[in-house]
């Protein structure tokens, strides 16, 4: 694929991701979050992507100042490119500096914050190094929230017998690349042995599902690049038995579905 199909693709990705998301957010730990934030609020976002979370966030509290670090420079420029137009077709009001800088998240030094937000993040990184990072990016009294944080497990129906072959490779493959399948469940854990407060956790599952007129949305083409992301992780394992073959057969005859199991965890860091 070129660059330029590759960025294109990654966008989309996360553009059709968005509505499986709010499907799925954990209104009991949002609700938590929202009561916690001050009137005004000073916003690290870790990961933001194409940074759709921006009108989100605007939906929830005003937001100060907003920060994104993302490490992936073509998309941190087509957020820049998106975000001034989302904000003006919602005729927004909210002022303040709005900025997307390219970096390691965990590395680059940031003003503290009331707020920081890492959505669908915490399975990439190595949660020990993360939670040093995040105590010294938030604010004393500030909160960190990582909504949609996977848990390592994937489910795809209807079944089939080469699954626990193909995404059991998929999760190792993530626990061997730096990140952690079960992230939800590492960061609560590690949480509790730092005494940090933990001010919420509720599960946030994606569900994907054709209904009686196709997939919502754009979900076709999110599901599609659920299976390249497994193919590409896990390689030929992800022709076992047929698997690939049939799972995009499948998905092009409307007859898949899939399940990822997340959390939503809400949390103030130890001072
Ligand atoms: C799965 S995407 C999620 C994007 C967005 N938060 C969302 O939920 O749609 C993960 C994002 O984190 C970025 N990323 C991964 N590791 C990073 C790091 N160490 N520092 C900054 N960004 C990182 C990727 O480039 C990507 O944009």
């Amino acid at each position: 694929m070129t660059t330029d199909g590759h960025d294109h693709g990654r966008r989309r990705y996360l553009t059709a991701k968005r509505g499986v998301d709010e499907r799925a957010r954990n209104e009991r730990v949002r609700r938590r979050l929202v009561a916690e934030l001050p009137a005004t609020a000073r916003v690290t976002e870790w990961g933001p992507g194409v940074g759709l979370s921006v009108p989100t966030l605007y939906d929830w509290t005003r937001v100060s100042s907003y920060l994104g670090v993302d490490a992936d420079p073509a998309l941190v420029a087509f957020a820049r490119h998106l975000l001034p137009r989302l904000l003006a077709r919602r005729g927004d009001e909210q002022s303040g500096e709005r900025r997307f800088a390219v970096g390691d998240a965990l590395d680059t030094e940031t003003r503290p914050c009331d707020l920081l937000y890492a959505q669908s993040f915490f399975d990439l990184v190595a949660v020990e190094r993360a939670l040093d990072a995040v105590r010294r990016a938030v604010k004393p009294g500030g909160v960190a929230y990582a909504p949609l944080t996977f848990d390592g497990r994937t489910t795809l129906l209807p079944r089939h017998p080469a699954d626990e072959t193909v995404l059991g490779a998929f999760h190792d493959s993530i626990d061997a690349t730096g990140g952690q399948s079960r992230a939800a469940t590492a960061l609560v854990e590690s949480l509790g042995d730092r005494d940090a407060t933990l001010l919420g956790v509720g599960s946030s599952d994606w569900v994907v599902r054709p209904r009686p007129d196709g997939y919502r949305g754009d979900e076709r083409y999110f599901l599609a690049s659920i299976l390249d992301i497994v193919a590409e992780t896990v390689g030929e394992r992800a022709t076992t038995d047929g698997w690939l073959t049939t799972r995009r057969t499948q998905l092009a005859d409307g007859r898949l579905t899939y399940m990822a199991h997340n959390y939503d965890v809400l949390w103030r860091p130890a001072p």
